[in-house]
């Protein structure tokens, strides 16, 4: 696992009902990034901060699930990482996770830290044990992150994302197994 110097400029934690709406302004703001590499363009992600509220309290009590925040010392998020759990017994141990770091605060070891601290979080499930996501072709820095902590490539969607300029890339399913077996 990769180790970092100690950057003291921001925190990890558990995000709370209270994060909605800051919450909320900082995914609209990653959404609308330009040349970004999420799905989600920023007209099409259209809940408000009580609605992020409700869907954040959700996901805090569901025990598959969880939301981890990068807090910088001003008190903004800089960084977020959570996960999706289908709830069926037999694919209850693989989690799926998303995850963006602010830009100005990226290459700062926020998103290794973020990830190190979700990869202990499975590590430690009673119930989890695969961690899965998808990833764009294209995007070297994300692949870099995920490849550092030992995710492995399992399968390609050819020509999946077509970008507003025209371009089509694959789409990657990576996965982990912070727990053998
Ligand atoms: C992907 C993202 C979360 C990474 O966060 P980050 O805080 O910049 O990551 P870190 O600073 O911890 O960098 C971690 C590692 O990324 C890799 N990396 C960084 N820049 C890279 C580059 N240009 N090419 C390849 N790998 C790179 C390295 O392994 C790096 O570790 P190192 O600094 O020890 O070499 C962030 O860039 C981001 O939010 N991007 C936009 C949203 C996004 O693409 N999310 C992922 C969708 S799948």
């Amino acid at each position: 696992m990769p180790q970092k110097p100690q950057d003291k400029s921001f925190t990890v934690r558990r995000a709370r009902a209270a994060d909605a709406r800051a919450l909320n302004t900082y995914v609209r703001e990653i959404y609308g990034e330009e040349g970004g590499h999420l799905i989600t363009r920023p007209d099409e992600f259209r809940i408000g901060w009580f609605g992020h509220r409700v869907r954040l309290a959700r996901r805090l009590a569901t025990p598959y699930e969880t939301c981890l925040l990068a807090i910088a010392s001003d008190g903004q998020i800089v960084g977020q990482i959570d996960c999706w759990t289908d709830g069926r017994a037999r694919v209850r141990h693989s989690t799926t996770l998303a995850m963006s770091v602010r830009r100005g605060w990226r290459c700062r070891g926020v998103g290794t830290a973020l990830l190190a601290a979700f990869i202990d979080w499975v590590a430690t499930h009673k119930t989890l044990r695969r961690i899965e996501l998808h990833v764009h072709a294209d995007n070297a820095h994300a692949i870099g992150l995920y490849r550092s902590f030992g995710f492995e490539l399992e399968g390609t969607r050819r020509r999946a994302v077509q970008y507003e300029d025209g371009r089509i890339v694959d789409d990657h399913i990576m996965a982990l197994w912070p727990k053998k077996g």
